[in-house]
């Protein structure tokens, strides 16, 4: 049995009879535990991004499904079947680019089609998924934090390591992708530095990696997205580590907007890529990125801050949340079985299932 590192910073928790949400909308100002006993509340949660993040919005889904089960009020299986697939439905109208969201309610949907006998029975059998898929992205997380330790540069001894986004514990079960691998590396002695890019417009950058890393003690700067390429003219990173959302079978990579413009000066100035994911966020049924849907969001992120209105009345916005790498610019994909480069995914896939 695996021990967890914690990191004390859990974002979906099972409390009892309801999941608790840290709200991620109010730090770093403010801690605060958002209760959620039904699934209406949990999509809404995950549309207004209370919980946001790939992996996290996988685990709150799942638990969403069990919510969802757990209020349908029927002994008949084949109508409580129908109405489970009405809350999957709905719940996969939150947001349409993570492809962790489909994956996790994909499996408790078929979890509850392959599981016999009563309908109480199926929604125990529910509820023990949605417990499963929390732990496991927890124990894969730490996976990929530590199998990157095998591909980061071997020089200098202590690294500078820049990211974007949020791929922390705040953005999965615990511990983080792409912040998982600087943990890692922290742990091990092997971490100078992370440079958190802030991450405009909704700056979990700036909001929740600087403040995960502030809780843990690992040194962090925090850079505005137009300072990276400077950074690195001036050899202040050796590697990038970001996080994904989707990836498509020949490894085109869609994170947080911003991480394409950030891979390509990372290839300007020879400085290695690498995107750390779980491989339950490879998509297999899309052959490329220009396939992934990319969420638009409310322009209102861009125009203004706290109560700050920004830009002038007339202006037209354009607020894409996400960008797609292409594979070509990617060194390796850090994975919880080791990294793989993105051209040799399909056959690495094939091995971890022999
Ligand atoms: O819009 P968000 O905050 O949900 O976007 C998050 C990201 O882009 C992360 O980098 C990605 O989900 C990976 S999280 C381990």
């Amino acid at each position: 049995m695996m021990t967890f590192r914690t990191t004390q910073v859990y974002p979906v928790i099972w409390n009892e009879d309801h999941v608790l949400l840290i709200d991620q909308n109010r730090l770093p100002t403010e801690y605060a535990l958002v209760e959620i006993s039904c699934y209406e509340d949990m999509a809404e949660a995950i549309k207004t991004m209370i919980v946001r993040g790939a992996p996290a919005i996988g685990v709150a889904a799942a638990y969403g499904m069990y919510l969802g089960a757990r209020e349908i009020k029927t002994e008949d299986r084949d109508e409580f079947l129908a109405q489970l697939d009405k809350v999957a439905q709905e719940l996969r109208q939150t947001r349409p680019t993570a492809v962790n969201l489909f994956w996790a309610i994909a499996r408790m949907l078929k979890t509850a089609y392959e599981t016999l006998g009563s309908v109480e029975y199926l929604k125990e059998t529910l509820l023990k998924t949605a417990k499963a898929i929390n732990a496991e992205d927890l124990q894969t997380c730490q996976a990929i934090g530590d199998r990157g330790l095998e591909v980061l540069p071997a020089s200098p001894a202590q690294l500078n390591i820049l990211t974007h986004c949020n791929a922390g514990a705040l953005a999965t079960a615990g511990y983080g992708t792409a912040l998982g691998v600087v943990r890692s590396a922290w742990h091990s002695g092997r971490l100078a530095r992370v440079y958190a890019d802030e991450t405009r417009p909704r700056l979990q950058g700036a909001k929740l990696t600087a403040w995960e890393c502030v809780q843990e003690g690992i040194p962090v700067t925090l850079i505005t997205d137009s300072m990276a390429a400077h950074c690195m003219k001036h050899g202040l990173i050796d590697a990038v580590v970001v996080g994904a959302d989707r990836i498509a079978a020949n490894g085109d990579t869609a994170n947080k907007i911003g991480t394409y413009s950030l891979a390509l000066v990372a290839k300007a100035h020879n400085v290695p890529f690498f995107v750390a994911a779980p491989l339950s966020t490879i998509d297999w049924e899309i052959s490329s990125g220009s396939q992934i849907p990319i969420e638009e969001r409310h322009a209102s992120e861009i125009y203004q801050v706290g109560d700050t209105i920004l830009s002038p009345a007339g202006v037209d916005f354009y607020n894409p949340a996400f960008d797609v790498t292409p594979a070509g610019l990617i060194s390796a994909i850090i994975t919880e079985h080791g990294a793989v480069a993105p051209a040799e995914l399909k056959q690495f896939q094939a091995k971890q299932l022999v």
